[in-house]
């Protein structure tokens, strides 16, 4: 009764902030990001904290079962955030039980981007090999891909986001990945909801990752998912989610099982220790860690699942109210275009200034600001001229070898397409970007 009541209130109060909202041009800003929720989401919130079941419980499972269809795939596990997906996917590369690949193994990967993209790499020990960036997709270029795997036969896995939601030549990349027996993973931090040839990202790759922060397409706070097929793969994710654990209980309810889904949960587990009986739950099969997002996040990202048609939908219309801003000016800058046979549902808007452009980043960056228009760089550009990365890579040949990923790094910024930016903000940044263009044009 008193639940019901709190639950009334909670979902009043959401609304009547939804309904004080208001955006005055030139007045407030117009933010680069913004997450899209209701009072759904916060009745599914209290309600999950009040129940009070802490931990991920049974919307955590069900949330686990429900997300992987969003990447074509059937399988995976939830976690606190994209980038400790990255980070699971790369150490189940290293598991005993799975492709044991060792110390020192090649990654292919573009270097420019986010740098979780990058770092489960070094953090798992293996070694980089860097490609370079196309201008107009700012995606990793498929000629060097090939070029690299030709200077370093021994490359066994590929991994690269779709930047800003927008696939490279998936079926040229395939041909690549099955021609050199590569295993690829698939950072989907921005790409959810984008489909090539039909078919959704996340699907391609062993396994894939996702970003629930509240810039992404969806949110729970914070939170992350790995998709896989794959039942072994699962297993391990599994296991390195939850400190390494070896026991593959899922939920609550299997946890009250006396002897667990295996039903030998007290065995002789320990190869070490053949005449002890040991509880399963206490036997470590992997060097884990604790990536595993609380009970009310799972409650919420349930309710978020609801909303993806609508939030790609509206993803997509404001892709397109912003490039009939921009095509005008195409003169100055590489315009984000889906490449042929995907459908992205656009993360955001990149804008890459051409090199012979009569203005600098700074200037239009700075006026765009000034006028309470949020934007963002590339992320992290090149990865490697960043301050924690210089011991890595001579800076210069950084430069040389990656031209583009520097210009990018140096030339391109973008804005949301988040599906509360309104048209009017929209229009509202059509008529300052018009009023900047008219210096040049
Ligand atoms: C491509 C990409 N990968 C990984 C991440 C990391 O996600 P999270 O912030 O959930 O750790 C991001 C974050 O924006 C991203 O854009």
């Amino acid at each position: 009764m008193i639940m019901e009541e709190i639950l009334k209130l909670v979902r009043e109060y959401a609304e009547q902030k939804a309904a004080n909202k208001t955006w005055v041009a030139g007045r407030d800003f117009v933010n680069y990001a913004g997450a899209y929720y209701n009072a759904d989401e916060y009745e599914a919130g209290v309600k999950s904290l009040l129940n009070g079941w802490l931990a991920m419980g049974n919307d955590g499972l069900a949330f686990e079962r429900e997300f992987p269809k969003q990447f074509g795939k059937t399988k995976g596990i939830v976690t606190n955030s994209g980038s400790s997906s990255n980070l699971l996917m790369m150490s189940t590369l290293t598991s005993k039980r799975g492709y044991s690949l060792p110390k020192g193994t090649k990654v292919l990967m573009p270097i420019a981007g986010f740098p979780t993209t990058l770092n489960p790499t070094l953090q798992v020990g293996f070694d980089p090999v860097f490609v370079d960036i196309e201008l107009d997709t700012l995606n990793l270029d498929l000629d060097q891909v090939e070029q690299a795997l030709i200077a370093h036969p021994d490359i066994r896995v590929i991994t690269f986001a779709h930047v800003l939601g927008n696939p490279p030549n998936m079926d040229r990349l395939m041909d690549i990945v099955r021609h050199h027996n590569l295993i690829l993973l698939e950072d989907c931090c921005d790409a959810l909801g984008s489909t090539y040839d039909g078919k959704p990202m996340g699907s391609f790759g062993l396994m894939s990752s996702c970003s629930f922060y509240p810039a992404h397409h969806m949110t729970m706070g914070e939170g992350g998912y790995v998709a896989t097929d794959d039942a072994n793969t699962d297993v391990i994710l599994r296991s390195f989610r939850e400190w390494g654990r070896g026991c593959y209980c899922v939920g609550p309810e299997a946890n009250k099982l006396k002897c667990g889904s295996c039903g030998k949960r007290f065995n002789n587990w320990i190869p070490t220790l053949p005449d002890e009986i040991f509880d399963h739950k206490y036997v470590y099969d992997e060097i884990g860690y604790n990536l595993k997002p609380i009970e009310l996040q799972c409650s919420m990202g349930l309710e978020q699942l609801k909303k993806l048609p609508e939030i790609h939908a509206l993803r997509r219309r404001n892709y397109q109210l912003l490039f009939n801003i921009y095509e005008k000016y195409e003169q100055f800058f590489h315009l984000p275009r889906a490449t042929a046979k995907s459908d992205p549902s656009w993360f955001a808007f990149p804008l890459t200034i051409r090199k012979d452009a009569p203005f600098t980043r700074t200037d239009i960056v700075d006026y765009l600001e000034e006028n309470l228009i949020q934007t963002r760089p590339y992320f992290a550009g090149n990865i490697m001229l960043q301050p924690a990365y210089s011991h890595l890579m001579d800076p210069a040949q950084a430069k040389d070898l990656h031209p583009n990923a520097t210009h990018a790094m140096t030339h391109t910024y973008f804005h949301g397409t988040s599906p509360v930016i309104i048209p009017e903000q929209i229009a509202y940044i059509g008529e300052k970007v018009d009023g900047f263009m008219s210096l040049f044009v």
